[in-house]
Protein backbone atom coordinates (compact mmCIF):
# COMPACT_ATOMS: atom_id res chain seq x y z
CA UNK A 1 0.00 0.00 0.00
CA UNK A 2 0.74 3.47 -0.83
CA UNK A 3 -1.06 5.09 1.39
CA UNK A 4 -2.44 7.49 -1.94
CA UNK A 5 -6.03 7.66 -2.92
CA UNK A 6 -7.11 8.18 -6.30
CA UNK A 7 -10.68 8.86 -7.63
CA UNK A 8 -11.92 7.96 -10.66
CA UNK A 9 -14.66 9.63 -11.78
CA UNK A 10 -16.06 8.51 -15.79
CA UNK A 11 -19.74 8.04 -16.56
CA UNK A 12 -18.40 4.50 -18.35
CA UNK A 13 -19.24 1.80 -16.07
CA UNK A 14 -16.91 -0.91 -17.20
CA UNK A 15 -13.96 1.37 -17.43
CA UNK A 16 -13.56 3.07 -14.50
CA UNK A 17 -13.85 -0.84 -12.71
CA UNK A 18 -11.10 -1.83 -15.13
CA UNK A 19 -9.12 0.95 -14.23
CA UNK A 20 -9.77 0.79 -10.42
CA UNK A 21 -8.46 -2.73 -10.90
CA UNK A 22 -5.09 -1.07 -12.18
CA UNK A 23 -4.98 1.14 -9.45
CA UNK A 24 -5.81 -1.41 -6.53
CA UNK A 25 -3.14 -3.18 -7.83
CA UNK A 26 -0.75 -0.83 -7.54
CA UNK A 27 -1.66 0.12 -3.91
CA UNK A 28 -3.47 3.16 -4.29
CA UNK A 29 -6.94 3.07 -2.15
CA UNK A 30 -9.49 3.49 -4.92
CA UNK A 31 -12.86 5.28 -5.48
CA UNK A 32 -15.36 5.63 -7.98
CA UNK A 33 -17.76 8.12 -9.64
CA UNK A 34 -20.06 7.93 -12.46
CA UNK A 35 -21.39 11.75 -12.34
CA UNK A 36 -19.74 14.57 -11.12
CA UNK A 37 -22.41 15.04 -7.85
CA UNK A 38 -21.14 11.45 -7.23
CA UNK A 39 -17.83 12.43 -7.37
CA UNK A 40 -17.89 15.74 -5.44
CA UNK A 41 -19.41 13.76 -2.79
CA UNK A 42 -16.42 11.41 -2.36
CA UNK A 43 -13.90 14.68 -2.90
CA UNK A 44 -15.84 15.93 0.11
CA UNK A 45 -15.36 13.00 2.52
CA UNK A 46 -11.82 11.76 1.82
CA UNK A 47 -8.91 13.15 1.11
CA UNK A 48 -8.31 12.20 -2.16
CA UNK A 49 -4.45 12.60 -3.42
CA UNK A 50 -5.53 11.80 -7.82
CA UNK A 51 -8.54 12.19 -9.57
CA UNK A 52 -8.81 10.57 -12.87
CA UNK A 53 -11.03 12.81 -14.64
CA UNK A 54 -12.98 12.20 -18.29
CA UNK A 55 -13.19 15.00 -19.65
CA UNK A 56 -16.19 14.21 -22.00
CA UNK A 57 -18.84 13.55 -19.21
CA UNK A 58 -22.60 14.21 -20.42
CA UNK A 59 -24.06 17.28 -19.74
CA UNK A 60 -20.71 19.20 -18.48
CA UNK A 61 -17.29 20.50 -19.19
CA UNK A 62 -15.08 18.38 -18.20
CA UNK A 63 -12.95 21.11 -17.95
CA UNK A 64 -14.86 23.38 -15.87
CA UNK A 65 -14.89 20.29 -13.14
CA UNK A 66 -10.87 20.40 -13.55
CA UNK A 67 -10.76 23.90 -12.89
CA UNK A 68 -12.91 23.74 -9.66
CA UNK A 69 -11.38 21.00 -8.34
CA UNK A 70 -7.89 23.20 -8.56
CA UNK A 71 -9.95 25.68 -6.87
CA UNK A 72 -11.39 24.06 -4.25
CA UNK A 73 -8.57 21.02 -3.52
CA UNK A 74 -5.31 22.97 -4.64
CA UNK A 75 -3.36 19.56 -3.57
CA UNK A 76 -5.06 17.41 -5.93
CA UNK A 77 -3.44 16.06 -9.19
CA UNK A 78 -5.20 15.15 -11.97
CA UNK A 79 -5.32 13.10 -14.61
CA UNK A 80 -7.26 13.83 -17.48
CA UNK A 81 -8.94 10.62 -19.94
CA UNK A 82 -9.54 12.36 -23.23
CA UNK A 83 -10.66 10.90 -26.34
CA UNK A 84 -8.47 10.07 -29.46
CA UNK A 85 -7.55 13.18 -30.97
CA UNK A 86 -9.00 16.06 -28.84
CA UNK A 87 -5.40 17.44 -28.66
CA UNK A 88 -6.63 20.73 -27.77
CA UNK A 89 -8.69 20.04 -24.76
CA UNK A 90 -5.06 18.25 -23.96
CA UNK A 91 -3.23 20.60 -23.79
CA UNK A 92 -6.37 23.04 -22.09
CA UNK A 93 -5.96 20.83 -19.68
CA UNK A 94 -2.33 20.30 -18.92
CA UNK A 95 -2.56 24.48 -18.81
CA UNK A 96 -5.35 24.39 -16.36
CA UNK A 97 -3.07 22.27 -13.63
CA UNK A 98 -3.41 18.63 -15.05
CA UNK A 99 -0.44 16.34 -14.24
CA UNK A 100 -0.82 13.65 -17.33
CA UNK A 101 -3.32 12.40 -20.13
CA UNK A 102 -4.27 9.07 -20.97
CA UNK A 103 -6.00 9.13 -24.19
CA UNK A 104 -9.25 6.49 -24.69
CA UNK A 105 -8.77 3.86 -26.05
CA UNK A 106 -5.45 2.92 -24.01
CA UNK A 107 -3.19 0.17 -24.05
CA UNK A 108 -2.20 -1.85 -20.65
CA UNK A 109 1.34 -0.17 -20.81
CA UNK A 110 0.29 3.33 -20.95
CA UNK A 111 -1.57 3.50 -18.13
CA UNK A 112 0.71 1.39 -16.26
CA UNK A 113 3.18 4.47 -17.06
CA UNK A 114 1.30 6.91 -16.32
CA UNK A 115 0.67 5.58 -12.97
CA UNK A 116 4.05 4.67 -12.24
CA UNK A 117 4.75 8.65 -13.02
CA UNK A 118 2.08 9.63 -10.80
CA UNK A 119 3.34 7.49 -8.09
CA UNK A 120 6.32 8.71 -7.57
CA UNK A 121 5.37 12.61 -8.28
CA UNK A 122 2.89 12.14 -5.62
CA UNK A 123 5.22 10.54 -3.03
CA UNK A 124 7.22 13.08 -3.93
CA UNK A 125 5.12 15.85 -3.58
CA UNK A 126 3.88 14.38 -0.01
CA UNK A 127 7.78 14.41 0.68
CA UNK A 128 8.30 18.25 -0.02
CA UNK A 129 4.81 19.00 1.78
CA UNK A 130 6.42 17.34 5.00
CA UNK A 131 9.47 19.06 4.83
CA UNK A 132 7.94 22.50 4.09
CA UNK A 133 5.55 21.87 6.99
CA UNK A 134 8.58 21.37 9.38
CA UNK A 135 10.62 23.82 7.88
CA UNK A 136 8.86 26.44 5.61
CA UNK A 137 11.55 27.09 3.42
CA UNK A 138 9.64 27.60 -0.19
CA UNK A 139 8.22 30.68 0.55
CA UNK A 140 6.04 32.12 -1.74
CA UNK A 141 8.37 34.83 -2.32
CA UNK A 142 10.87 32.99 -3.35
CA UNK A 143 8.60 30.99 -5.54
CA UNK A 144 7.65 34.11 -7.34
CA UNK A 145 11.44 34.94 -7.93
CA UNK A 146 12.05 31.36 -9.93
CA UNK A 147 10.24 32.61 -13.20
CA UNK A 148 12.92 34.87 -14.02
CA UNK A 149 15.83 33.18 -16.48
CA UNK A 150 17.21 34.95 -19.01
CA UNK A 151 18.41 32.54 -21.07
CA UNK A 152 20.26 33.24 -24.65
CA UNK A 153 23.59 33.78 -26.04
CA UNK A 154 23.19 36.07 -28.79
CA UNK A 155 25.25 39.85 -28.48
CA UNK A 156 21.62 41.46 -28.17
CA UNK A 157 20.50 39.37 -25.61
CA UNK A 158 23.80 39.80 -23.86
CA UNK A 159 23.74 43.63 -24.25
CA UNK A 160 20.00 43.58 -22.56
CA UNK A 161 21.59 41.53 -19.70
CA UNK A 162 24.01 43.92 -18.84
CA UNK A 163 21.50 46.84 -19.24
CA UNK A 164 19.83 45.57 -16.64
CA UNK A 165 22.78 44.62 -14.26
CA UNK A 166 23.50 48.32 -14.69
CA UNK A 167 19.27 49.35 -13.92
CA UNK A 168 19.77 46.79 -10.95
CA UNK A 169 22.76 48.71 -9.43
CA UNK A 170 21.26 51.95 -9.55
CA UNK A 171 17.40 51.49 -8.11
CA UNK A 172 16.57 54.77 -7.95
CA UNK A 173 16.35 55.49 -12.00
CA UNK A 174 13.24 54.43 -14.40
CA UNK A 175 13.56 52.33 -16.88
CA UNK A 176 11.71 52.03 -20.60
CA UNK A 177 11.64 48.29 -21.74
CA UNK A 178 10.68 48.04 -25.21
CA UNK A 179 10.08 45.23 -27.47
CA UNK A 180 7.40 43.09 -29.93
CA UNK A 181 4.80 40.71 -27.46
CA UNK A 182 6.15 38.28 -26.32
CA UNK A 183 9.93 39.13 -26.41
CA UNK A 184 10.34 39.02 -22.26
CA UNK A 185 10.04 42.38 -21.23
CA UNK A 186 8.34 40.96 -18.16
CA UNK A 187 10.85 39.18 -17.47
CA UNK A 188 13.84 41.56 -17.60
CA UNK A 189 11.55 44.01 -15.19
CA UNK A 190 11.45 41.06 -12.61
CA UNK A 191 14.70 40.68 -13.47
CA UNK A 192 15.97 44.21 -12.52
CA UNK A 193 13.72 44.55 -9.33
CA UNK A 194 15.05 41.52 -8.09
CA UNK A 195 18.36 42.04 -8.51
CA UNK A 196 18.26 45.25 -6.78
CA UNK A 197 18.24 46.62 -3.22
CA UNK A 198 14.44 46.95 -4.00
CA UNK A 199 14.23 43.56 -3.68
CA UNK A 200 12.26 42.91 -0.85
CA UNK A 201 9.99 45.54 -1.18
CA UNK A 202 7.00 44.76 -3.68
CA UNK A 203 7.02 44.57 -7.82
CA UNK A 204 3.77 45.72 -8.67
CA UNK A 205 2.62 44.98 -11.95
CA UNK A 206 -0.13 47.66 -13.59
CA UNK A 207 -1.73 47.55 -17.02
CA UNK A 208 -3.67 50.56 -17.17
CA UNK A 209 -5.12 48.74 -20.49
CA UNK A 210 -7.25 46.52 -18.10
CA UNK A 211 -8.51 48.97 -15.78
CA UNK A 212 -11.48 50.84 -16.10
CA UNK A 213 -10.98 54.58 -16.93
CA UNK A 214 -13.04 55.63 -13.91
CA UNK A 215 -11.08 54.02 -11.61
CA UNK A 216 -7.57 54.24 -12.78
CA UNK A 217 -6.50 57.44 -10.44
CA UNK A 218 -7.82 55.87 -7.12
CA UNK A 219 -6.20 52.59 -8.41
CA UNK A 220 -2.77 54.71 -8.78
CA UNK A 221 -3.63 57.14 -5.79
CA UNK A 222 -5.81 55.54 -3.45
CA UNK A 223 -8.46 57.34 -2.61
CA UNK A 224 -9.82 58.38 1.03
CA UNK A 225 -13.45 56.83 2.50
CA UNK A 226 -16.64 58.45 1.18
CA UNK A 227 -14.72 60.60 -1.66
CA UNK A 228 -16.96 58.49 -3.68
CA UNK A 229 -19.38 55.99 -4.58
CA UNK A 230 -17.85 52.71 -3.63
CA UNK A 231 -15.10 54.24 -1.41
CA UNK A 232 -16.14 52.59 1.32
CA UNK A 233 -12.86 52.90 3.38
CA UNK A 234 -9.38 54.59 2.98
CA UNK A 235 -6.93 52.83 0.12
CA UNK A 236 -3.75 53.04 -0.24
CA UNK A 237 -2.86 53.46 -4.36
CA UNK A 238 -0.42 51.87 -6.37
CA UNK A 239 2.59 55.04 -5.61
CA UNK A 240 1.95 53.66 -1.58
CA UNK A 241 2.01 50.36 -1.80
CA UNK A 242 4.87 50.17 -3.79
CA UNK A 243 6.75 52.45 -1.37
CA UNK A 244 10.60 51.36 -1.38
CA UNK A 245 9.83 48.91 -4.45
CA UNK A 246 8.89 48.81 -8.20
CA UNK A 247 6.38 50.09 -10.24
CA UNK A 248 6.02 47.95 -13.29
CA UNK A 249 3.80 50.12 -15.88
CA UNK A 250 3.08 47.21 -18.55
CA UNK A 251 1.70 48.61 -21.68
CA UNK A 252 2.01 52.15 -20.92
CA UNK A 253 0.84 53.54 -24.13
CA UNK A 254 -2.46 52.57 -23.28
CA UNK A 255 -2.22 55.09 -20.31
CA UNK A 256 -4.95 58.02 -20.77
CA UNK A 257 -3.75 61.23 -21.48
CA UNK A 258 -4.97 62.81 -18.01
CA UNK A 259 -3.54 60.48 -15.84
CA UNK A 260 -0.16 60.68 -17.60
CA UNK A 261 -0.12 64.03 -16.44
CA UNK A 262 -0.72 63.32 -13.07
CA UNK A 263 1.57 60.43 -13.01
CA UNK A 264 4.43 62.61 -14.25
CA UNK A 265 3.79 64.72 -11.64
CA UNK A 266 4.34 62.07 -9.17
CA UNK A 267 7.06 61.04 -10.23
CA UNK A 268 8.68 64.21 -10.20
CA UNK A 269 7.70 65.08 -6.77
CA UNK A 270 7.96 61.52 -5.29
CA UNK A 271 4.82 62.49 -3.32
CA UNK A 272 0.84 61.89 -3.34
CA UNK A 273 -2.55 62.91 -2.34
CA UNK A 274 -5.09 60.21 -2.23
CA UNK A 275 -8.52 61.00 -4.21
CA UNK A 276 -10.58 63.45 -2.08
CA UNK A 277 -7.77 64.29 0.42
CA UNK A 278 -5.01 67.04 0.00
CA UNK A 279 -2.63 65.38 2.70
CA UNK A 280 0.30 64.58 0.62
CA UNK A 281 2.41 61.50 1.09
CA UNK A 282 5.71 60.61 0.42
CA UNK A 283 6.90 57.64 -1.25
CA UNK A 284 9.63 55.98 -2.75
CA UNK A 285 9.43 54.07 -5.82
CA UNK A 286 11.11 53.16 -8.97
CA UNK A 287 9.08 52.71 -12.29
CA UNK A 288 9.83 50.08 -14.76
CA UNK A 289 7.50 50.60 -17.94
CA UNK A 290 7.16 48.64 -21.13
CA UNK A 291 5.37 48.82 -24.18
CA UNK A 292 5.18 47.38 -27.89
CA UNK A 293 4.83 50.27 -29.28
CA UNK A 294 6.95 53.05 -30.56
CA UNK A 295 6.63 55.88 -28.42
CA UNK A 296 8.13 58.52 -30.14
CA UNK A 297 5.20 58.14 -32.99
CA UNK A 298 2.44 58.15 -29.83
CA UNK A 299 3.95 61.58 -29.25
CA UNK A 300 4.01 63.17 -32.79
CA UNK A 301 0.17 61.78 -32.65
CA UNK A 302 0.07 63.51 -29.33
CA UNK A 303 -1.19 60.73 -27.80
CA UNK A 304 1.94 60.39 -25.24
CA UNK A 305 3.31 63.24 -23.45
CA UNK A 306 7.15 63.95 -24.48
CA UNK A 307 7.83 65.11 -21.14
CA UNK A 308 6.59 61.65 -19.28
CA UNK A 309 8.41 59.65 -21.73
CA UNK A 310 11.84 61.40 -20.60
CA UNK A 311 10.80 60.80 -16.70
CA UNK A 312 10.47 57.11 -17.59
CA UNK A 313 13.23 56.39 -20.40
CA UNK A 314 16.01 57.18 -17.88
CA UNK A 315 17.69 54.39 -19.05
CA UNK A 316 16.08 52.67 -22.33
CA UNK A 317 16.27 48.93 -22.99
CA UNK A 318 15.49 47.31 -25.95
CA UNK A 319 14.68 44.00 -26.52
CA UNK A 320 14.68 42.57 -30.10
CA UNK A 321 12.77 40.13 -31.84
CA UNK A 322 13.63 36.37 -31.61
CA UNK A 323 13.51 36.34 -35.23
CA UNK A 324 16.78 38.72 -35.31
CA UNK A 325 18.70 36.64 -32.57
CA UNK A 326 18.35 33.23 -34.51
CA UNK A 327 21.34 32.11 -31.86
CA UNK A 328 18.91 32.27 -29.12
CA UNK A 329 16.56 29.75 -30.53
CA UNK A 330 18.19 26.85 -29.49
CA UNK A 331 19.27 27.41 -25.55
CA UNK A 332 15.94 28.71 -25.07
CA UNK A 333 14.57 25.15 -26.41
CA UNK A 334 16.67 23.51 -24.81
CA UNK A 335 15.78 25.13 -21.49
CA UNK A 336 11.70 25.09 -22.03
CA UNK A 337 11.89 21.41 -22.95
CA UNK A 338 13.89 20.48 -19.87
CA UNK A 339 12.34 23.11 -17.81
CA UNK A 340 8.44 21.80 -18.90
CA UNK A 341 9.36 17.81 -19.25
CA UNK A 342 10.66 18.09 -15.16
CA UNK A 343 7.19 20.27 -14.97
CA UNK A 344 4.85 17.00 -16.10
CA UNK A 345 7.05 14.54 -14.46
CA UNK A 346 8.34 13.37 -18.06
CA UNK A 347 11.91 12.35 -18.68
CA UNK A 348 13.44 15.46 -20.97
CA UNK A 349 13.75 13.50 -24.60
CA UNK A 350 16.43 15.20 -27.16
CA UNK A 351 15.24 17.64 -29.88
CA UNK A 352 15.94 16.55 -33.11
CA UNK A 353 18.51 19.05 -35.03
CA UNK A 354 15.89 19.61 -37.86
CA UNK A 355 13.33 20.98 -35.29
CA UNK A 356 16.28 23.88 -34.81
CA UNK A 357 17.08 24.15 -38.20
CA UNK A 358 13.16 24.37 -38.59
CA UNK A 359 12.75 26.92 -35.93
CA UNK A 360 15.62 29.27 -36.80
CA UNK A 361 14.26 29.86 -40.21
CA UNK A 362 10.19 30.56 -38.30
CA UNK A 363 9.58 34.22 -37.59
CA UNK A 364 7.80 33.96 -34.48
CA UNK A 365 5.40 36.49 -34.61
CA UNK A 366 4.72 35.92 -30.95
CA UNK A 367 8.49 35.69 -29.92
CA UNK A 368 10.09 34.24 -26.79
CA UNK A 369 6.64 33.50 -25.63
CA UNK A 370 5.77 31.48 -29.12
CA UNK A 371 8.48 29.32 -28.87
CA UNK A 372 7.37 28.47 -24.82
CA UNK A 373 3.97 27.63 -25.72
CA UNK A 374 5.27 25.32 -28.73
CA UNK A 375 7.51 23.59 -26.71
CA UNK A 376 5.45 23.02 -23.51
CA UNK A 377 2.73 21.58 -26.44
CA UNK A 378 5.51 19.24 -28.16
CA UNK A 379 6.55 18.05 -24.63
CA UNK A 380 3.25 16.85 -23.89
CA UNK A 381 2.23 15.57 -27.13
CA UNK A 382 5.38 13.61 -28.45
CA UNK A 383 4.99 10.43 -28.13
CA UNK A 384 8.12 8.95 -29.38
CA UNK A 385 11.87 9.20 -27.79
CA UNK A 386 12.75 12.44 -29.11
CA UNK A 387 11.12 15.60 -30.25
CA UNK A 388 10.65 15.76 -34.01
CA UNK A 389 9.46 18.47 -36.71
CA UNK A 390 5.91 16.49 -35.99
CA UNK A 391 5.75 18.19 -32.91
CA UNK A 392 6.01 21.48 -33.51
CA UNK A 393 3.32 22.27 -35.76
CA UNK A 394 1.53 25.20 -34.57
CA UNK A 395 -2.25 23.57 -36.31
CA UNK A 396 -4.81 26.11 -36.48
CA UNK A 397 -7.92 25.31 -38.75
CA UNK A 398 -7.03 25.08 -41.97
CA UNK A 399 -3.33 25.97 -41.71
CA UNK A 400 0.11 24.88 -40.68
CA UNK A 401 2.39 27.35 -39.78
CA UNK A 402 5.87 25.89 -40.70
CA UNK A 403 8.91 27.74 -41.55
CA UNK A 404 8.56 26.61 -45.10
CA UNK A 405 5.44 28.01 -45.29
CA UNK A 406 6.88 30.13 -48.42
CA UNK A 407 3.90 32.45 -49.36
CA UNK A 408 3.03 34.87 -46.93
CA UNK A 409 0.14 37.30 -48.54
CA UNK A 410 0.18 40.17 -45.99
CA UNK A 411 1.27 40.07 -42.62
CA UNK A 412 -2.02 41.56 -41.33
CA UNK A 413 -4.09 39.38 -43.33
CA UNK A 414 -2.47 36.33 -42.14
CA UNK A 415 -2.61 37.89 -38.26
CA UNK A 416 -6.80 38.34 -38.78
CA UNK A 417 -7.05 34.64 -40.13
CA UNK A 418 -5.01 33.27 -37.60
CA UNK A 419 -6.63 35.43 -34.81
CA UNK A 420 -10.29 34.46 -36.30
CA UNK A 421 -9.47 30.87 -36.55
CA UNK A 422 -7.88 30.79 -33.16
CA UNK A 423 -10.69 31.97 -31.83
CA UNK A 424 -13.16 29.70 -33.09
CA UNK A 425 -11.30 27.18 -32.46
CA UNK A 426 -11.10 27.61 -28.69
CA UNK A 427 -15.00 28.25 -28.57
CA UNK A 428 -14.39 31.76 -28.01
CA UNK A 429 -12.20 31.77 -25.33
CA UNK A 430 -10.13 34.33 -25.44
CA UNK A 431 -7.51 33.01 -22.47
CA UNK A 432 -7.37 30.18 -24.72
CA UNK A 433 -7.52 31.44 -28.39
CA UNK A 434 -4.59 33.44 -27.26
CA UNK A 435 -2.47 30.75 -25.63
CA UNK A 436 -2.77 29.06 -29.07
CA UNK A 437 -1.71 31.97 -30.76
CA UNK A 438 1.24 32.77 -28.35
CA UNK A 439 0.36 35.81 -27.32
CA UNK A 440 -0.49 37.34 -23.95
CA UNK A 441 -4.22 37.95 -23.67
CA UNK A 442 -4.09 41.51 -23.52
CA UNK A 443 -2.18 41.50 -26.38
CA UNK A 444 -5.04 39.57 -28.35
CA UNK A 445 -7.78 41.73 -27.04
CA UNK A 446 -5.45 44.85 -28.77
CA UNK A 447 -5.56 43.11 -31.86
CA UNK A 448 -9.38 42.18 -32.12
CA UNK A 449 -9.89 45.90 -31.21
CA UNK A 450 -7.59 46.91 -34.16
CA UNK A 451 -9.02 44.74 -36.93
CA UNK A 452 -12.34 45.25 -35.37
CA UNK A 453 -12.47 41.74 -34.56
CA UNK A 454 -15.71 40.55 -32.84
CA UNK A 455 -17.15 37.52 -31.08
CA UNK A 456 -19.75 36.73 -32.82
CA UNK A 457 -21.58 34.03 -30.62
CA UNK A 458 -23.09 35.13 -27.83
CA UNK A 459 -20.83 34.00 -24.78
CA UNK A 460 -19.73 36.09 -22.53
CA UNK A 461 -16.01 36.40 -23.33
CA UNK A 462 -13.96 35.11 -21.05
N1 LIG B 1 15.35 35.22 -22.70
C1 LIG B 1 14.40 34.50 -22.08
N2 LIG B 1 14.74 33.43 -21.34
C2 LIG B 1 13.80 32.67 -20.74
N3 LIG B 1 12.50 32.92 -20.81
C3 LIG B 1 12.08 33.98 -21.53
C4 LIG B 1 13.02 34.82 -22.20
N4 LIG B 1 12.33 35.79 -22.83
C5 LIG B 1 11.03 35.57 -22.59
N5 LIG B 1 10.87 34.47 -21.80
C6 LIG B 1 9.59 33.89 -21.37
O1 LIG B 1 8.65 34.11 -22.41
C7 LIG B 1 7.38 34.44 -21.88
C8 LIG B 1 6.94 35.78 -22.40
O2 LIG B 1 7.75 36.80 -21.84
P1 LIG B 1 7.15 38.14 -21.22
O3 LIG B 1 5.82 37.91 -20.62
O4 LIG B 1 8.20 38.74 -20.37
O5 LIG B 1 6.97 38.97 -22.59
P2 LIG B 1 6.47 40.46 -22.84
O6 LIG B 1 7.49 41.10 -23.68
O7 LIG B 1 6.14 41.10 -21.54
O8 LIG B 1 5.16 40.19 -23.72
P3 LIG B 1 3.81 41.10 -23.89
O9 LIG B 1 4.21 42.32 -24.67
O10 LIG B 1 2.91 40.21 -24.68
O11 LIG B 1 3.31 41.42 -22.54
C9 LIG B 1 7.53 34.40 -20.37
O12 LIG B 1 7.10 33.15 -19.92
C10 LIG B 1 9.00 34.57 -20.15
O13 LIG B 1 9.41 33.98 -18.95
MG1 LIG C 1 4.28 41.69 -20.82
Amino acid sequence: MNNLKVLILDDEIQFTEELAEFFQNTGFKTFIANTSAEGYAVLKKEAIDLLVLDVRLPGINGLDILKEVKKLYPGIEVIIVSAHGDMDTVIRAMRLGALDYLRKPFRTMDIQIAIERTEKFLILQQRIKQMEEKNSLISKNLEEKIDRHLIGVSPQILHVLDLAMKAAKFPDINVLITGESGTGKENIARIIHFSSTRKDYLLYTVNSSSITDSLLESEFFGHKKGSFTGAIADKKGFFEVCDHGTLFLDEIADMPLNLQSKVLRAIEEKKIARVGDTHQISTDFRIISATNHELDKLVEEKKFRLDLLHRLNTLHIHIPPLRERPEDIEPLLLYFNEDFSKKINKPTNPIEKDVIRMLQNYEFPGNVRELKNMTERAVILSQGQSLSIHDFTLKIKGKHFRSNESVRSTLSENEIEMIRNALHNCEFNQNAAAGLLGISRDSLIRKMKKYHIQITRNENPT
